[in-house]
């Protein structure tokens, strides 16, 4: 499908989305909150006070639904896109493998953190399989970012896609984590392949 064409079919769907329009009415900055206030609703991840690393937060609804709604977390936001400021957040810009990422994070928190969350995604190419697979790597590297970073019992939530990099992740979760689950909340696409995995308890 030509890019033209998918662009004025994702702007056709936006205008639709129920979502969509429900951010803009509550001031979100993105439809990707409701799966976030979803997983917490099912999944109990978030707590006032708890330190938080929110793996590419672009535009900001994840870390908008944080800071608004758990008193006293510090939260950590970044992306190798550019976000208005949110609240008291520290942001970096960049990617959150690169060593100087890692560097900043560790200065910021001087400790270990509570939870990890991940909605990272690669910019779509179109082709279904091959942004899947891409996004795949991105969840294990989100994982294995999380074993480094989390407390002993903390907790990590991702995006994953249902693909070829699914089942090593599912089990190299369970081998770091006492509880694995996979969870769609009814706010993501029905079409889409994405799925969350929430970990919790880190062995
Ligand atoms: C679906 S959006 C996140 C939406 C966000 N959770 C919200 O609520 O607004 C996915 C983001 O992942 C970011 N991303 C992809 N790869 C990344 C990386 N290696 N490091 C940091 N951010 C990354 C993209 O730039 C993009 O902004």
């Amino acid at each position: 499908m030509k890019k033209n064409k998918i662009s004025k079919e994702w702007i056709k769907r936006q205008r639709r989305d129920i979502y969509v329009r429900k951010s803009k009415q509550d001031g979100f900055r993105s439809r990707a909150v409701y799966k976030l206030q979803e997983i917490n609703e099912k999944h109990k991840i978030l707590k006032n006070g708890y330190l938080v690393i929110d793996l590419g937060a672009a535009p900001g609804g994840w870390s908008q639904y944080v800071i608004e709604k758990f008193r006293n977390c510090k939260l950590l936001s970044i992306d190798l896109k550019e976000m208005e400021p949110i609240g008291n957040s520290y942001q970096i810009l960049g990617d959150f493998n690169e060593i100087s990422s890692k560097e900043k994070i560790n200065n910021y928190f001087k400790e270990k953190v509570d939870l990890v969350m991940s909605d990272m995604a690669v910019n779509t190419t179109g082709n279904k399989n091959l942004d899947s697979v891409v996004t795949g790597e991105l969840s294990l590297e989100a994982l294995r970012f999380a074993k480094n970073e989390l407390k002993p019992n903390g907790s990590f939530i991702s995006k994953i896609f249902m693909g070829s990099t699914f089942n090593e992740i599912i089990s190299e979760a369970k081998s770091t984590f006492k509880e694995t689950s996979i969870f769609k909340p009814p706010s993501s696409r029905k079409e889409s392949k994405e799925s969350f995995i929430i970990c919790k308890r880190l062995k």
